[in-house]
C-alpha cells in the first residue's frame, strides 16, 4: 500500500518536473523562433526588418502633407496610375504627347508598382545607376523610364529634366525608402518557370486565351477602356494601342513569367493560376499578334552576346532563326550560350 502510494507520487512528481520543463522548452522555442523572425508580436510591421515584409509596408501616398516635395510625389503616382491622362495621344491637359498609347504604368508594374513579381519598383532607386545590356552602358534611373516610354508604351522620351520626369523619380524614391542599401528586394523581376523543351503552341495559347483571358482582354485582344475615358480598366494585349515589339513584354519568356504570377488579375487568382505550360503558350499566341513596330531596333544591344534569347528581332550573335527566337524551343539556344560563351540566359 505504501510502496503504491510512494509509487503515484513519484509518477506525479514526474509529472510535474516534464509539465515544468515542457513549459520553459516551448517559451523558448518560442523566443527562438521570435528572434530568428519567424514569427512576430509585432502589429507595426514597419518596426519589423525582415525583407518580404517591405511589401506590406504603408505606400500610399494619400498620407503625405502637402509640401511641394511631396505633391510632386503625389503627381508621379497619378503619372504612374494614369499615364495617359497626362500623357498619352488625347491627354486632358494638351500636354506634350509622350506615350504613343493609351497604357499606364500601372497595367504592368501592378499595384503602383508594389505587387512581388510584377516587376515591382520598390528598391529600383537604389539600383541605379546600372549597367544596361540593351545599351551596353551604365544608364539613369531616368534613361530606364524612358526604356519604358519608348517601348512599353510605344512613346518618346521625358526630358529628364521635365516636372513630369521629376515626378516618377520622386515617386519612385517614395517607393524605394524602406529597401535595403543596394535595392536587391526578394520578389523583384519576374518569377521563374520552367521553360518547356519544346515551341510555343499557338493553337492552345490561342485556346487558354479565349478560355481564360478574353473574359477581362476581350475577345480582339483590345481591352476594356474605364470610366474615365483614358486608362484602360482592362488593358490591350495587342494591336495599335499595346506595347510595341521592341518592349520586354513582347519576348515570350518575360511574357509568360509575368502571366504566370500575375494573371488573371482578380480576387479568384489562387484557384486559376496557370501551368507554365499554358502561360508559355498564351504568351507565345499574344505576342505574334500585331502590334506597333519600333523603328531602329537593330542599334539594341550593342555587344549581341547581352541579348536575352526571346528578343523577337535581329540580328544576333548564333546561327538559330529569327522563327526559333520568336517561338522556341529556347533550350538549344540557351546551351549554344552556355558553351560557346559560358553565359547563364534566362530570358
Ligand atoms: C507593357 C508593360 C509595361 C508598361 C506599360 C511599363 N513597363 Fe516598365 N517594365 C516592363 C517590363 C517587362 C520590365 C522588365 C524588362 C526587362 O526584363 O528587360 C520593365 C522594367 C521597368 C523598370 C526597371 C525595373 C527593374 O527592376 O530593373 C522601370 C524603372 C520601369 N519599368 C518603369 C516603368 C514606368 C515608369 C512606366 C510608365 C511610364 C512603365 N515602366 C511602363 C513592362 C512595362
Ligand atoms: C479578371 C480579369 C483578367 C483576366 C481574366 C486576365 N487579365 Fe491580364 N490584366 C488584367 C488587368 C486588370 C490588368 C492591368 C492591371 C492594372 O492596371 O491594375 C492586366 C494586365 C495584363 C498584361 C500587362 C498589360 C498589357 O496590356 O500588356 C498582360 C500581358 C496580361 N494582362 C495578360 C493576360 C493573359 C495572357 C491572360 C489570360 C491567361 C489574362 N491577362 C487574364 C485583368 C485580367
Amino acid at each position: 500500500m505504501s510502496a503504491e502510494l510512494t509509487h503515484k507520487n513519484y509518477n506525479k512528481i514526474i509529472r510535474m518536473v516534464c509539465g515544468y520543463f515542457g513549459c520553459i522548452l516551448i517559451l523558448g522555442m518560442v523566443t527562438l523562433l521570435w528572434y530568428l523572425g519567424f514569427i512576430s508580436f509585432d502589429t507595426n510591421k514597419e518596426l519589423s526588418s525582415n525583407f518580404d515584409n517591405l511589401f506590406y509596408m504603408n505606400y500610399e501616398v494619400a498620407q503625405l502633407e502637402d509640401t511641394p516635395e511631396n505633391d510632386l510625389t503625389k503627381y508621379g503616382y497619378q503619372l504612374f496610375k494614369d499615364t495617359p491622362k497626362f500623357l498619352g495621344p488625347d491627354n486632358e491637359g494638351a500636354n506634350e504627347v509622350f506615350s504613343g498609347n493609351r497604357l499606364s504604368c500601372n497595367n504592368c508594374h501592378l499595384n503602383s508598382g508594389t505587387k512581388p513579381y510584377a516587376a515591382p519598383l520598390i528598391g529600383i532607386i537604389n539600383r541605379f545607376p546600372q549597367y544596361r545590356g540593351r545599351e551596353n552602358k551604365t544608364g539613369t534611373i531616368e534613361e530606364r523610364i524612358n526604356g519604358c516610354f519608348e517601348r512599353s508604351l510605344n512613346g518618346k522620351m521625358l526630358p529628364p529634366t521635365s516636372r513630369e520626369m521629376k515626378a516618377y523619380v520622386s515617386y519612385l524614391s517614395f517607393l524605394s525608402r524602406y529597401a535595403p542599401e543596394d535595392g536587391n528586394v526578394t520578389g523583384k523581376g519576374f518569377t521563374t518557370i520552367k521553360i518547356p523543351e519544346r515551341a510555343i503552341n499557338v493553337v492552345k495559347g490561342e485556346h487558354i486565351y479565349n478560355n481564360v483571358c478574353f473574359r477581362c482582354h476581350g475577345n480582339n485582344g483590345q481591352g476594356v477602356m474605364g470610366a474615365n475615358g483614358y486608362t484602360y480598366e482592362y488593358p490591350p494585349l495587342w494591336g495599335n494601342d499595346s506595347y510595341n515589339n521592341g518592349a520586354g513584354m513582347n519576348r515570350v519568356i518575360t511574357a509568360a513569367q509575368f502571366i504566370k504570377a500575375n494573371m488573371p488579375f482578380d480576387d479568384l487568382y489562387e484557384s486559376q493560376k496557370l501551368t507554365d505550360e499554358e502561360a508559355y503558350d498564351v504568351a507565345g499566341y499574344i505576342n505574334q499578334m500585331q502590334r506597333p513596330t519600333k523603328p531602329n531596333l537593330e542599334v539594341d544591344f550593342p555587344d549581341l552576346l547581352k541579348k536575352p534569347v526571346s528578343t523577337p528581332y535581329p540580328p544576333y550573335a548564333d546561327p538559330f532563326s529569327l522563327n526559333q527566337h520568336q517561338k522556341g524551343p529556347f533550350q538549344p539556344i540557351i546551351e549554344f550560350y552556355k558553351k560557346k560563351h559560358n553565359i547563364k540566359k534566362t530570358k
